[in-house]
């Protein structure tokens, strides 16, 4: 199994972001993690694609590889951010099917710009909602909190969901990251990984600590034991 630790710069200090994300991909960051929240969805107003334009020529290795910019919408509606989105660099963009009138036509209309779909569920989503398009999906994200704020408590029902999602990946056959999202720490990272998750967001656990290496050593230790 590869695991991808995707730091979610909700926690990092928005005065100096492209520093922040070069630190966190020094540190090992895989991915980056980039929450997208409109004060309508949810609760919490962040930032939006001019932003994520802006920290695309950040998001690579000191050799110049990239590092995927991993998009999380928490907005309603979703198509048309969804295209700002695309046009600003994103490599992943995954949205809530509830601020969705047609998840369909979301998801095709994500690919169609090619770039990676996801669907996220809420702790009170139905995995019924991947019925129908899960196929099509290159991404399922878990919210193991709900969505909104950084720096909350992991909900355990989101381990029995997250094993019923790899069941439904490993049927399917089809090549679908599965990402967890919302307090994720060194010490729960292995248990959400022992459910099936890839792939960990992780934003207070990481931001909030000085030495951003230390953090996700630590958790890449956690990982292989
Ligand atoms: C919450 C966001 C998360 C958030 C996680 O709505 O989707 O990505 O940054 O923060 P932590 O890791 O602090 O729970
Ligand atoms: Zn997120």
């Amino acid at each position: 199994m590869t695991y991808r630790i995707a730091p979610s710069i909700l926690s990092a200090d928005f005065a100096r972001l492209g520093d922040e994300v070069t630190q966190v991909i020094a540190a090992g960051a895989d991915w980056i993690h980039f929450d997208v929240m409109d004060n309508h969805y949810v609760p919490n107003l962040t930032f939006g694609p001019m932003v994520c334009q802006a920290i695309k020529p950040y998001a690579k290795r000191v050799d110049g590889s990239p590092i995927p910019v991993d998009v999380h919408l928490m907005v309603q509606p979703v198509d048309a951010l969804a295209a700002a989105f695309a046009q600003a660099g994103a490599d992943y963009i995954s949205f809530h099917p509830e601020a969705s009138d047609h998840v369909h036509r979301s998801v095709q209309a994500i690919k169609a710009h090619g770039v990676k779909a996801g669907l996220v569920l809420n702790p009170a989503t139905p995995l019924s909602m991947l019925d129908w398009v899960l196929d099509d999906l290159d991404l399922v994200l878990i919210m193991s909190v709900n969505p909104g704020f950084g720096g909350q408590s992991f909900i355990d029902a989101a381990l029995r969901k997250i094993e019923q999602v790899r069941r439904l990946i490993d049927a399917s056959g089809k090549d679908i990251r599965l990402e967890v999202d919302g307090g994720i720490k060194v010490d729960n990272i292995r248990r959400v990984a022992d459910a099936g998750a890839d792939t960990f967001v992780a934003g207070s656990a990481i931001f909030g600590k000085p030495d951003y290496r230390a953090v996700v050593q630590s958790m890449r230790e956690a990982l292989a034991t």
